[in-house]
């Protein structure tokens, strides 16, 4: 996810002179990764964590849940003197676990990406604690824009809402295209072209829905012919009560959500 983040922001500062003040160092782990991440992108590397925090205005966490407490920790006395913003794409982990675990107050931007962000089509979304001002909102739509779109949340437990819709969404419509792929490829069409038909019906409704501005029902009547076959196809969706299924599915993502937060700190 990182390295999606770095290579969309690397490609938008190339088009633009907007983002030439902008410079990028990575800590990486891995070295031959990181070595790999500045030959394509033209970052610096930081020796250390502690190098990362006391030379950058901006701190992108990324690494997995359940290795931030560890990191975070030993690099609180790096914070608390840059004192910088801190970007946490980290699931399920509270601004509030953040700055507890750097035992001090900081502005954090907590953000659930998703992987269409690899293809600079992701949908972010976006909380902002109190400590966070105006100019570090316009630097992380800077960062998220540049892989996709950026939407801010008001409160922290809508970012529980964002995981169970934009986070997870690209598995549900995966889903979908795939069953009707199989479907269309059960009745006799070859996959490929059952393949091609679904993908680009997929990107035409989109398009569609996007470029008429109509509301979603009247586009769906108007496939919707009587006794045709839409609707009968619709009618059976409908018996099996389509829309409760993807409003428990929601339910159970925005849930385990929550539920992941807290068992990473039950103390936030
Ligand atoms: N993937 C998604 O769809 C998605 C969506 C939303 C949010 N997220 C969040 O994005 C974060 C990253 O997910 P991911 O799937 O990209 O995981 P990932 O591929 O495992 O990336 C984590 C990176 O952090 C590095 N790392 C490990 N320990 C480190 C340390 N002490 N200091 C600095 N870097 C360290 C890892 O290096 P090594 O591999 O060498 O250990 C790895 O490059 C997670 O917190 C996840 O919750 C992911």
């Amino acid at each position: 996810m990182a390295g999606s983040l770095i290579g969309g922001l690397a490609s938008s500062m190339a088009d633009s002179d907007a983002h030439a003040e902008v410079a990028m160092m990575v800590y990486e782990p891995d070295s031959a990764r990181a070595h790999q991440l500045e030959q394509d992108f033209n970052v610096r590397l930081a020796a250390s964590n502690e190098q990362l925090v006391a030379k950058n205005d901006v701190i992108v966490l990324a690494v997995k849940p359940q290795v931030l407490r560890s990191v975070l920790e030993p690099l609180a006395s790096e914070f608390a003197a840059r004192k910088p913003l801190i970007v946490s794409i980290v699931a399920g982990v509270r601004a509030a676990s953040i700055s507890s675990w750097l035992q001090a107050d900081h502005a954090v931007i907590r953000v659930m990406p998703n992987t269409p962000a690899l293809v600079s089509a992701g949908a972010a979304g976006l909380y902002a604690n109190e400590a966070v001002t105006e100019p570090h909102k316009r630097l992380a739509e800077l960062l998220f824009d540049a892989v996709g779109i950026s939407c801010w949340v008001a409160r922290e437990e809508d970012i529980d809402s964002v995981t169970a819709l934009s986070g997870s969404g690209p598995a549900y419509f995966m889903l979908f295209i795939k069953s009707l792929i199989d479907a269309a490829t059960a009745a006799g069409l070859d996959p490929h072209t059952a393949k091609t038909l679904a993908l680009q019906t997929a990107k035409g409704s989109v398009q569609l829905i996007d470029d008429s501005g109509q509301p979603l029902q009247t586009l769906i009547d108007g496939v919707t012919s009587p006794k045709g076959t839409t609707e009968s196809a619709l009618k059976v969706f409908q018996a099996a009560g389509l829309s409760h299924i993807v409003s428990d599915a929601f339910e159970a993502a925005r849930l385990r959500a929550q539920q992941l937060a807290k068992d990473l700190d039950p103390d936030n």
